[in-house]
Parts: C-alpha cells; sequence; structure tokens
C-alpha cells in the first residue's frame, strides 16, 4: 500500500520488542484479553499516516526509496493508547477540595455541599470558549507525553446551552472523540432533575448531537436515576448518538441493566458493582470500563476487574481523567494500577487500554493495534521489555510517541 501525496515512510528499526493485542471484529474477552503477539528484535514501517509492515528485523524486506529510519535499539513498542473516559474539558482546580480529602471530607459530601462537579461547572461557565479550548490542547499534550494518541472527551462541566456546546467544539477542535455528558449534575438554576432534563433535550440536544459522537449520563444517588438516564439516552440514541453511563460508582441504582437494555457502547465505574452486576456483563455486549485511578484518587474500593475478565465481560481501562475523582493523565500508571490493585496481567491491561478501548470508540477497525492497514500511531518505551509500561509504577517510561506516521514533539 502506498500512501497519497508522497507522504514520507518512517522505519522503527532494531526494537527490543514489538507487542501488539488481537482483537478486530469484537472487544477481547476471557482468555484472549491476555494473548499478545510478541516479536523480538523486531521493526515497524509506517507509510504516511498508516502501519505498512512490523515483523522481525531479519524479516525486513529491502526497502526503496526515501525512508525515514528511527533507532529502536533499547527501546519496545506498543500500540499508540487510546484513552476512551476522559473529562479534559474543564476550567480552574480542585486542589482546595483534594487537600479537604487528605484531611478527611470525603468526594460525596463535597459534592452535596455544592462543591466537587458544581464547583468546576462555576470555573468553566466563566472561562470562555477561547480558554477552554486552550485547557483541551494543554490537556491532550499531558496525554501525548504518557502515551496517549487517541483520547475521547466528555463535556459535562457546562451544563447550559452556550458552555456545553463550546465545550463539544473544544475537544473536537483538539482532536479529540467528543461525547456529550449532558446530565451529568443538575445545575442550580433548576429545581430537579427532570426539569433540567427537559431543557437539556429539547435546547441542547439537537446541536450537541452534530458534535458529539455519544451521550453519557451520570446514574447514581444524588444525580440522575434509572428513569431520568432511560429518558435522556433514549432521546439521545433518537438523535444518533451511541450511548454510555457513569454507573455503579458509589452505590448500585441498576445502571448495568439499563445499559444492557438499551444496547449501550460502556457502562463506566463499576467500583459498587456485586456479583449479579457482573454476570449479567458478561451475558452482554456492553464493555466494563473500568477507572482505578479514580478509585484510588477518591478512597474507592477498586471494581471487581479480575470476576468480570473470568467471568467473560468485555473490560477497557481509562484514566477517568478530570479535575475532581482522577486528576491522571496517564494510561501507564493505569496499568500499574490493573496489575497491582486489579489483578490484571500486563498483556490483559495492554488490551484494555488499545483495541478494547477502541471498540469503545467506534474505531477498532484503524486503532489498537500494530498490524498493516491500522494508523501509525505507536509508543515507544524505555524499557527492555514491554510490561514496564506497566511495571515501572509512576515512570517516565514513554521515550517516543508516534501519531499518524509522524514523530510527536514530548512536552
Ligand atoms: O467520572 N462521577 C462523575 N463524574 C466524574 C467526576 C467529575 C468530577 O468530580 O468533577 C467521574 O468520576
Ligand atoms: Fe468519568
Amino acid at each position: 500500500m502506498s500512501s497519497a501525496g508522497g507522504a514520507r515512510r518512517l522505519l522503527v528499526r532494531d526494537l527490543a520488542q514489538l507487542a501488539t493485542p488481537h482483537g478486530i471484529d469484537a472487544p477481547l474477552r476471557g482468555r484472549a484479553l491476555g494473548s499478545i503477539d510478541l516479536l523480538e528484535d523486531a521493526y515497524v514501517l509506517c507509510d504516511g499516516e498508516t502501519i505498512e509492515s512490523v515483523g522481525r528485523m531479519r524479516d525486513l524486506p529491502s526497502l526503496d526509496g526515501d525512508v525515514d529510519e528511527l533507532d529502536g535499539r533499547g527501546l519496545c513498542a506498543i500500540p499508540g493508547l487510546v484513552d476512551c473516559h476522559t473529562h479534559a474539558c474543564f476550567a480552574g482546580d480542585r486542589v482546595e477540595e483534594f487537600a479537604l480529602r487528605a484531611g478527611g471530607a470525603t468526594y460525596e459530601e463535597l459534592h452535596a455541599a455544592g462543591g466537587g462537579i458544581m464547583a468546576t461547572v462555576r470555573a468553566t461557565r466563566a472561562a470562555g470558549e477561547a480558554a477552554l479550548a486552550g485547557a483541551v490542547r494543554l490537556h491532550r499534550s499531558w496525554m501525548l507525553r504518557a502515551g496517549t494518541t487517541t483520547f475521547e472527551s466528555k463535556s459535562g462541566y457546562g451544563l447550559d446551552r452556550e458552555t456545553e456546546l463550546a465545550s463539544l467544539r473544544a475537544i473536537a477542535d483538539a482532536g479529540g472523540v467528543p461525547t456529550w455528558l449532558g446530565a451529568h449534575a443538575v445545575p442550580p438554576e433548576f429545581g430537579d432533575p427532570d426539569a433540567y432534563l427537559e431543557f437539556a433535550l429539547l435546547e441542547v440536544l439537537p446541536a450537541a448531537a452534530q458534535l458529539a459522537e455519544a451521550a453519557d449520563v451520570f446514574l447514581e444517588r444524588g444525580a440522575f436515576d434509572v428513569a431520568q438516564s432511560r429518558r435522556y439516552l433514549d432521546a439521545c440514541t433518537a438523535a444518533g448518538l451511541a450511548v454510555r453511563i457513569h454507573g455503579d460508582q458509589f452505590t448500585e441504582q441498576g445502571a448495568v441493566g439499563l445499559a444492557i437494555e438499551l444496547a449501550a457502547r460502556s457502562v463506566d465505574h463499576l467500583e459498587a458493582t456485586g456479583p449479579d452486576g457482573v454476570g449479567e456483563l458478561a451475558r452482554s455486549d456492553v464493555v466494563a470500563v473500568l477507572l482505578p485511578a479514580s478509585a484510588l484518587f477518591v478512597g474507592r474500593p477498586m471494581p471487581p476487574a479480575r470476576a468480570l475478565v473470568d467471568a467473560g465481560a468485555a473490560v477497557a481501562l481509562a484514566t477517568d481523567f478530570n479535575p475532581g475523582s482522577a486528576f491522571c493523565e496517564s494510561l501507564p500508571l493505569v496499568c500499574s494500577l490493573a496489575a497491582t490493585q486489579l489483578k490484571l496481567s500486563p498483556a490483559e491491561a495492554l488490551a484494555a487500554c488499545t483495541v478494547n478501548a477502541a471498540h469503545v470508540l467506534g474505531r477498532a477497525s484503524r486503532l489498537g493495534r500494530l498490524e498493516p492497514g491500522y494508523a501509525a500511531d505507536v509508543v515507544l518505551l524505555d524499557a527492555p521489555d514491554w510490561r514496564y509500561v506497566a511495571y515501572h509504577l509512576g515512570g517516565d517510561v514513554v521515550a517516543e510517541v508516534i501519531v499518524a506516521g509522524t514523530r510527536a514533539e514530548l512536552p
């Protein structure tokens, strides 16, 4: 396959290892989640924005014409990481709240007292579209530094028409995959969730559906219940959006059943999910998106990851990057938490934040694997073994990131 417009070829040669998960038609489950193709003394050849071939150095074909070369000695290649759940469009911070939580206050108490999500809503509404666009670009640069080449981001800190739409535009302009989290919280100018939903579905959804790919709802005590979530997601489905649910973060309120009923792409969090929910998910096509950095950051129990994988559920991993419950943009750190806290193998963790995450975003035919025809998005780890991506806790493991066949400038 040759690239249009004479785009350059890039050969990364003499890699210590190249590791890539399987999984084309459907998210990986069960034993397949942990099966990785591993090549030692390997190369990856990019032709423009697409991978032309991968293989062992001894099988490298002779290359005619102009080829840029990158020395991969001492490095390992894995697919560009895919973060399928972030809240990257926000202004301000919640460092004060973080310090209060360190002193014993809980996330739920701060939320109930008008802090939490609403504190970020106030800052985000006040910021203006240009500042929001700048914030998403800054957060994207942090993610790229940690090896994320594709990110989803939700809106949800505007909760008025102007700021929600500005958020979705800022996310798309920064190259993110936009999700309309129109049902994140009930803003103070509305008396109750139903009145707010009436407004959001009538006044915001028609324009949001033109900008976003999916819709999301926070189904939780103190946020939206099952009936309200169903109403919101049904309207979003009718407007052409895929649907997702923040569910079982603190309490089980029926999120898993609703996600299955509505054929949601995913149900995300699941820290509170019990054995029944695990079994239901395993028998469904809904991807369980696990966010261990969020559980760690707010001091909650970890989600039942091992039980989900062993029961045959499709599992993905993401950061949940946001200023309140997970100020963490690093998928390598999430892989470390997956191994140490969730008891997933490094191979399972890698598949969960590459190919399975790409499925959640509807992009698995192009993203999440190092295979001919896939996007030339590659992370080069400064490590003799690719499993350092999980092993080096908090380490600076990412040496180089290649995005669409071009070496990215890392911040
Ligand atoms: O996924 N749970 C709801 N939303 C976010 C947190 C948002 C915030 O605290 O600002 C989450 O954890
Ligand atoms: Fe979230």
